[in-house]
């Protein structure tokens, strides 16, 4: 069953879906690592051995883990998920709880959803049918957003959903009830402009609600449930991820968002009430490597401008941010000068450098000395951290000149800054570096050896073995109970297995065995270069190590002399590393 599963999900397929491949290097394709913040593409796929792996967490697997990891799913919601996607048949699919309880949040979703869009039609509903006219949205727009009406009584979606079959409680975990004093459920959107938020799949995970008009809160969200996290999402990706335009409008509210893809602009977005979050901030870089920020034009929104660039910076996005000037959002912007003003406004966007810069120089009067040497230093040091030394120097000319002062010292000052970054740099590098015991740890976090010298000398035992089989017969290896770390002691003794049981030991056919940590590792030890030449000598020197640790281990106050050997044998297990 996975096997077939593992054949018809091809790997840079499932992981294009989530991840720019933008490089290539013989079998492998890279991209920026969707499981931790990146600028430089460490997360590689290798089509030949259809596994994933990431140089910089050392996340790795297959397609199965890939899905479990990047989808948040247990194993057999991985494979269903796998199953649907090849279009296979997955019997066993409704027998998982949670897997249930998901899709059954989903459909009432969905059925909400449809709900608040027949509301418009009622006589009730004309009221949100009037606001949007006011705020000039279309009817067109309204049905291709999925817009509605959640009528201003306490109960009339309860009412509804319960025809439908669905439970109190289930309508409470979707956050679509509350649960009142008197212990009654009330509907929690009353007299509300709905919004779904629909993710990139398709499914309604939840809802926005804007009042009608004024009055406070502005927008009611949906609570975090089992199928919408907030912090996680973006109202509208669903529809700008398919936009042709190469970039993502990142804006505030969701009229706006609405009001620019009605204006043309089908690449708008919006955080669901939250200022960027770095999960956000990944998702937007699977579809783009441009986002040119639209926030509102007060304060707050240039507050979150600012944060929004710190997080996308990490990543390998470049951004801009709009400046408008005569309107407070994009909307409004949008209602006075029209579409072709706004496009404009977007060709000429900065670029980050550009309005850090002027952030910077909006915070001080450059008529006051004691202003003037406050902005030279915080410009100098904006600008030293420009890797370019052409872009340093076009930016430190730029600050020279809004100051009234000579270039040279200037660009003396930020050659100078820049260097002391580059030797900071430097000096932490090292310091990574030296940590010794750093280097003979697993990269996945959640694994820790307690004798990384045999441990050293177990991941070459793997190695061999998955490289060479035949390798699996030799009766002299060890039980994996002599094994110090219990994950490799899986690993090798899954792979013992599959070998006597003349089974595959490529890691793509693995999932079911190995936990999602122990894939990680077992893909992280793969990668690690090894010569065969010598195939034989490593073999007993391993086997060699592992024995005397292992005795070592077991036993008690250990005399000194066996300390000592032991000392000797860390030379030993070092001697097979990354010679191939
Ligand atoms: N907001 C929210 N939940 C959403 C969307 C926005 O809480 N789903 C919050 C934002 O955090 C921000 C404000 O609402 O504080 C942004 O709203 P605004 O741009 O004013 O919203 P619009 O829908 O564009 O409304 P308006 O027509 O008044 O501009
Ligand atoms: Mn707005």
């Amino acid at each position: 069953m996975t096997h077939s599963l593992v054949d018809r999900n091809d790997i840079v397929d499932v992981v294009s879906g989530y991840v720019r491949l933008s490089k290539r290097s013989g079998a492998n394709q890279f991209g920026l690592c969707p499981f931790h913040s990146e600028k430089t593409p460490s997360f590689s796929v290798n089509a030949e051995k259809q596994i994933y792996h990431c140089f910089g967490c050392g996340k790795g697997g297959s397609v199965i883990n890939f899905i479990m990891e990047i989808e948040n799913l247990g194993y057999r919601d991985a494979v269903a998920f796998l199953a649907r996607r090849a279009g296979m048949p997955m019997p066993e699919e409704q027998n998982d709880a949670e897997s249930r309880k998901r899709a059954r949040m989903l459909a009432l979703n969905k059925d909400s959803a449809r709900f608040f869009y027949e509301q418009l039609s009622t006589p009730e509903g004309r009221r949100a049918g009037e606001y949007m006219a006011q705020r000039r949205i279309s009817p067109a727009t309204a049905r291709n957003f999925g817009l509605g009406y959640a009528p201003d009584t306490w109960d009339s979606l309860e009412k509804a959903m319960r025809q439908k079959g669905y439970t109190d409680f289930e309508l409470a975990d979707a956050g679509l009830v509350r649960r009142g004093k008197n212990g009654g459920f009330y509907d929690t959107f009353r007299n509300r402009l709905m919004f779904p938020v629909i993710d990139v799949r398709g499914n309604v995970i939840g809802f926005s609600g804007r009042i009608l008009g004024d009055g406070e809160p502005k927008y009611m969200n949906s609570p975090e449930t089992l199928v919408f996290n907030k912090s996680r999402n973006l109202f509208a990706l669903n529809l700008a991820k398919k936009s042709k335009s190469g970039y993502i409008i990142l804006s505030e509210g969701n009229i706006d968002v609405v009001s620019l893809h009605q204006a043309g602009f089908d690449s708008a977005v919006a955080s669901l009430g939250t200022s960027l979050t770095a999960e956000q901030a990944r998702l937007l870089s699977r579809y783009t490597n441009q986002v040119i920020i639209a926030y509102d034009n007060d304060g707050a929104g240039l507050k979150a401008s600012q944060r929004a660039i710190n997080i996308l910076e990490k990543l390998d996005v470049k951004v801009k941010v709009l400046r408008m000037s005569g309107a407070k959002d994009p909307d409004e912007f949008i209602k006075a000068k029209g579409p072709e003003a706004f496009r404009k406004l977007l060709e000429g966007s900065e670029n980050q450098v550009d309005y850090r810069l002027r952030a910077v120089t909006e915070k001080y009067d450059l008529a006051v000395d004691e202003q003037k040497v406050e902005f030279l230093k915080e410009a100098t040091e904006l600008v030293a951290r420009l890797p370019g030394a052409v872009e340093r120097q076009v930016y430190a000319m730029r600050v020279a000149a809004q100051a009234g002062m000579q270039d040279a010292p200037i660009l003396a000052e930020v050659e100078r800054r820049h260097k002391r970054l580059v030797s900071r740099a430097y000096r932490e590098e090292q310091r990574q570096q030296s940590q010794p015991e750093r280097q003979s740890q697993p990269a996945e976090k959640a694994l820790r050896y307690d004798d990384p010298d045999s441990a050293r000398a177990e991941e070459g035992l793997i190695r061999l073995l998955s490289l060479e089989p035949a390798l699996g017969a030799r009766p002299e290896l060890p039980e994996a109970e002599r094994f110090s770390s219990p994950a490799l002691g899986h690993i090798y003794s899954v792979l013992r297995g599959r070998i006597a049981r003349h089974e595959s030991v490529s890691s793509a056919n693995l999932g079911e065995e190995l936990n999602g940590d122990e894939m990680s590792l077992l893909v992280c030890i793969q990668q690690a270069p090894v010569s065969l030449t010598q195939s034989d000598r490593a073999l007993q020197d391993y086997i060699k190590i592992i024995q005397e640790r292992w005795q070592q281990r077991t036993q008690k106050d250990a005399p000194l002399d066996l300390r000592a050997l032991a000392t000797s044998q860390r030379e030993k297990g070092k001697r097979y590393e990354g010679n191939g």
